[in-house]
């Protein structure tokens, strides 16, 4: 079957967060949505086919997840990123922030150190801080358009006493998909320290070709024992309002400590249709995704073509994985604030803030690259006018004064 994901699926009317939001955010409705990471493209047929066939029976009441749930995750697993996980492993989380969230209540105490390494996904900041942890900042270096982690720097915000340390990998918003030995180093300064490891791999299954996730826990049996790991349907099938996640957890002290606070704020049983949508889509999902990434990738090489040639002042960190595309507009307006102004302002188009992820943020701003062809050249033509007229570019370049 061959999917489409070039019809434009009007959203409004139906409360969608990157709709709804706009005013809030950018003080203006009226722009073109590329910011919320989900995607303007249908959620699967078969992932809507098995929440329409558990409605059509009559009760909805309190329901556990089917074994065929879990087979199918542990399935997925080994198809697409060819490890085999344990059946005892795996836990629920209604989310994957609200696991990050609950991993920090769980295995720090308030005052605790967290380590982070921004530019990263805002909501990082949130868990740690508005938990009263201390959040401990491990910037990613910048090198050749691409994140690098700097394990010195690491190693001594480490040795401060740190308890845990967050990872984004992939990373939102760079777009690296860390490569194993990256992993390893960064497991081997966790260990040293006594560091848990708590995995943000909602993105897993988004990667580019030519690239390869690594899910943290594969690295091997002391990474495995020192980490929870979080996975989603999410991002992958489009389905993140079905509030569903999976955690990993292969030590056994970890998974009983997590079980706790997920049974003791009752949010263990899930909903019905995120359960069945969930096991469709990790059991019918390889084709659709397969032809997703096709279309990303197409979409990719879309905006990195259009940006250089209309507007090259603008750099595209071209992402390994993730749907996301890091631009650069440095070279254009360095000032975050300014910046805001000239996307919302003039070109009229919604995306995330640089500024909001911290680290080297300010200067650059996330696209959201999953949306029919035909919206993203739109956003793009938007963009590369606007610049073309921003007073900046007008200013002589140091070489012509
Ligand atoms: C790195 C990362 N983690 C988590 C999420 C959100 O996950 P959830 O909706 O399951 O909390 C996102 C969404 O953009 C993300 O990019």
């Amino acid at each position: 079957m061959t999917y489409d994901f070039d019809t434009i699926i009007p959203r409004e009317g139906t409360q969608a967060v990157k709709l709804e939001m706009l005013g809030t955010y950018f003080g203006d409705k009226d722009l073109l949505p590329l910011w919320v990471a989900d995607m303007d493209f249908a959620t699967p047929d078969f992932v809507l086919e098995a929440i329409r066939a558990r409605a059509e029976h009559p009760i909805l009441g309190y329901t556990l997840r089917s074994e065929g749930f879990h087979q199918a995750f542990l399935g997925w697993l080994e198809q697409r990123h060819q490890w085999r996980a344990e059946r005892e492993w795996i836990r629920f989380s209604p989310g994957v922030v609200p696991g990050l969230a609950l991993a920090v209540q769980a295995f720090t105490q308030p005052g605790d150190k967290v380590l982070v390494q921004p530019p990263v996904y805002p909501p990082f900041f949130g868990v740690v801080e508005n938990q009263g942890r201390q959040l401990l900042e491990n910037p990613l270096r910048e090198e050749g358009g691409r994140y690098h982690m700097d394990f010195d720097d690491l190693e001594r915000k480490a040795a401060q006493g740190a308890k845990m340390l967050l990872l984004c990998s992939p990373q939102n918003p760079g777009g690296n998909v860390w490569r194993p030995d990256e992993l390893e180093r960064l497991a081997q300064v966790c260990q040293r320290h006594g560091l848990l490891v708590v995995a943000d791999e909602v993105h897993a299954d988004l990667v580019f070709p030519g690239f390869r996730h690594t899910p943290y826990p594969s690295l091997g049996e002391a990474a495995a024992q020192h980490s929870i790991t979080f996975m989603a349907p999410s991002k992958t099938f489009n389905c993140a309002g079905l509030g569903t996640s999976l955690a990993i957890i292969p030590n056994p002290e970890i998974r009983a400590a997590y079980d706790k606070h997920l049974h003791n704020a009752h949010l263990h049983f899930g909903n019905i249709f995120g359960s069945v949508g969930t096991q469709a889509a990790y059991e019918q999902g390889g084709p659709w995704l397969d032809q997703l990434m096709d279309y990303l990738l197409g979409n990719l090489d879309f905006a990195e073509a259009f940006l250089a040639e209309h507007a090259p002042q603008v750099k595209l960190w071209r992402p390994e994985g993730t749907y996301l595309a890091w631009l650069d507009f440095r070279q254009v307006e360095p000032d975050g604030k300014r910046l805001k102004e000239l996307l919302v302002g003039r070109a009229k188009v919604a995306l995330n803030d640089g500024r909001s992820f911290r680290g080297t943020g300010e200067g650059f701003a996330r696209l959201n690259l999953a949306h029919p062809r035909a919206i993203l050249a739109e956003g793009l033509r938007r963009i590369a006018e606007a610049v073309a007229n921003h007073p900046l570019e007008n200013r002589p370049s140091p070489t012509q004064t």
